[in-house]
């Protein structure tokens, strides 16, 4: 059995972490995420709001090829998990893009995506969006508009994070309390 790492990949100064589930064949074999068919849909969607796949941080909660693409064991879970803490530690981007339900679960354990796509929530400093996986999609067209969708809010919602800093640095200088947000739940 091939045991290949791989980490996740992207500018170390990314505003944009995309989370997905675990590696596949081509990933194995690269040693690079998101490079097969999911992977060439998901720059497709970028290319829709104006973005590069170089432009964003790319990683997945499991860091090795589960056999057969099997749904990663909780144990696996646990033991990648210092990984990705310290991944998103080291980024520390302003949006983290969930495109698993294995990563979406850390943000939002009860929830179901279908529920939730697309909106976006604040913890903190940062705001966690979850999304359908673009293989999803390619499975099931009918979700390839949904998550086309998803996608074009980000620019807005990136807009937003922006004018929210803007606010707070008047604030700082009026000692006017800043506007309440209202994209974020
Ligand atoms: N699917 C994922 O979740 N991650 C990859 O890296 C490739 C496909």
């Amino acid at each position: 059995m091939r045991i290949v790492q791989v980490p996740g990949e992207g500018p170390e100064n990314a505003a944009i972490m995309m989370i997905g589930e675990a590696p596949g064949f081509h990933e194995d074999r690269q040693g690079r995420p998101f490079v097969g068919a999911a992977g060439k849909y998901l720059e497709e969607l970028l290319a829709l709001i104006g973005m590069k796949r170089a432009e964003i941080y790319i990683c997945n909660v499991i860091k090795c090829r589960p056999p057969q693409n099997r749904d990663p064991f909780p144990v696996e879970m646990d033991a990648c998990r210092p990984y990705l803490d310290q991944q998103i530690d080291l980024i520390k981007p302003k949006v983290i893009i969930t495109i698993s339900r294995f990563a979406m679960t850390r943000w939002f354990p009860d929830a179901k995506i279908s529920a939730i796509h697309g909106k976006p929530k604040k913890f903190g400093d940062l705001v966690v969006l979850p999304m359908y996986h673009p293989a999803a999609a390619l499975h099931q067209p009918s979700l390839k508009r949904v998550l086309e969708e998803d996608f074009k809010r980000v620019p807005q919602i990136l807009n937003e994070m922006a004018n929210l800093k803007e606010e707070v640095v008047e604030k700082k200088r009026d000692e006017k309390p800043p506007q309440q947000l209202s994209l974020f739940g």
